[in-house]
């Protein structure tokens, strides 16, 4: 696979990841296993809202799709579906936001409001990036040329770990993360 497309499913996995792992704590809330820890919650949401938003959807947007928009006609409706999911990603995620507030203020009776936008928000973000890896890699490299790849590659490798972000902000939190979530997701007390 084309490196660019590498970095891009590597991202993949680690959202995907970070999904997998809330929505562990939440069911383990469900059978009485655990109890709700808003800190590791606020934590895991804003890694999930800010890094697809700040790190990973603009590369999407501003060298890949911008590419394949030029070579494929075929891709068009596809890019234009993600790139309406990318500009609704952050109301979706200020919805999950807003469910845990009510969950934190309401106690047990908030828990299903909670459970069910966290629910939504991931079955969605699941689509988006399968669609992703489906229909638009395949695309990307049947119509991609050699000279369109090296400009998306140069963008893709002129940052060289994105996900330190500015001073390290995402790995940091991604490392406080691990550290308070009960195992198996983390190294906190199951
Ligand atoms: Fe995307
Ligand atoms: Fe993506």
């Amino acid at each position: 696979m084309n490196k660019s497309l590498d970095i891009i499913h590597a991202e993949h996995r680690a959202i995907a990841a970070m999904m997998h792992g809330l929505r562990q704590i939440v069911a383990g809330i469900e059978k009485g296993r655990l109890k709700p820890d808003f800190e590791l919650f606020r934590a895991m949401i804003e890694y999930i809202d800010k890094v697809p938003e700040k790190v990973h959807h603009p590369k999407e947007d501003q060298y890949l799709f911008a590419r394949l928009r030029e070579r494929s006609a075929e891709a068009l409706p596809v890019i234009e579906l993600l790139e309406a999911e990318h500009r609704i990603g952050d109301a979706r995620i200020r919805e999950v936001e807003a469910a845990m507030q009510q969950y934190e203020q309401s106690g047990a009776a908030g828990f299903a409001g909670f459970q069910a936008a966290v629910t939504k928000y991931i079955e969605a973000e699941w689509k988006h990036m399968n669609t992703e890896e489906h229909e638009i890699f395949p695309l990307a490299e049947k119509h991609l040329t050699a000279e369109d790849w090296a400009v998306i590659d140069a963008a893709f490798l002129s940052n060289e770990n994105p996900w330190k972000g500015d001073a390290g902000q995402y790995e940091k939190l991604f490392t406080k993360i691990v550290n308070i979530a009960p195992a198996p997701v983390g190294l906190g007390p199951g």
